[in-house]
């Protein structure tokens, strides 16, 4: 089950295009490219290129994760001109990278404490890449410090990351989780990023030499 905070959106898309909001200027917001987030009080707005909000949509949805920031798509907008676009362009799995904005609403979070970023940068981020043993052991370690409902969307999150690894990488450190103000709730807010490998078939090269 999502969140349950209801987000008001009316008129919203609308503000944006008009350049209402002040963008948040600060350290952790800079250092990402393809995110920008502006103050609208107590909810922010998150200007994505990156589809990596969609595919974690995807997983709430099939795999019932509950430590979930309220959050809602207010709609997409083209790459440049101030143009809405019909939201049906969204497609997941075909290694399209999006060429357009998607414009979210998401109640403000705030940062973990330094502790709480480095376990989930040192110990979570390499998860996928633990053998079965190891991320059991890391999962219990997960539901002792922060419970069983984390631990258990994370075991989640993961599943669907291997079902999905042609399309997104795991990308849970801790940048990548914040809290709720009022109760410090710690929230998941962004667990995948698109992955990247290029699919180049070198075998189209014309020098290529079949080996035998
Ligand atoms: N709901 C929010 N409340 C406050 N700050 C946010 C929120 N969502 C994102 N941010 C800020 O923007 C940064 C990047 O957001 P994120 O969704 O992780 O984008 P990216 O996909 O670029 O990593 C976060 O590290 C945080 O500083
Ligand atoms: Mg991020």
């Amino acid at each position: 089950m999502a969140s349950p905070i209801t987000i008001p959106t009316e008129g919203l898309l609308e503000r944006f295009l008009a350049n209402d909001f002040e963008q948040i200027f600060c350290e952790k917001c800079m250092n990402t490219f393809l995110t920008n987030v502006y103050d609208h009080g107590d909810y922010v707005i998150l200007e994505k290129f990156s589809l990596g909000l969609e595919y974690y949509r995807d997983a709430i949805k099939h795999k019932h994760i509950q430590s979930t920031p309220a959050f809602t798509l207010l709609g997409v907008l083209d790459g440049f001109k101030n143009e809405v676009l019909n939201p049906d362009i969204i497609q997941l799995r075909t290694h399209e990278e999006p060429d357009y904005r998607l414009i979210y609403i998401m109640e403000k979070l705030t940062h973990l404490s330094e502790a709480d970023e480095q376990f989930f940068t040192n110990r979570v981020h390499g998860l996928n890449w633990l053998d079965e043993a190891k991320r059991h052991l890391t999962l219990e370690w997960i539901e002792e410090k922060y419970g069983l409902v984390l631990a258990q969307d994370i075991r989640q999150l993961c599943r669907y990351f291997r079902e999905n690894q042609d399309y997104i990488e795991w990308d849970l450190h801790g940048d990548n989780l914040m809290r709720r103000p009022q109760t410090q709730e710690l929230v998941i807010l962004d667990p995948y990023t698109l992955n990247q490998t290029d699919d180049y078939d070198y075998r189209l090269e014309d020098d290529y030499q079949h080996p035998s």
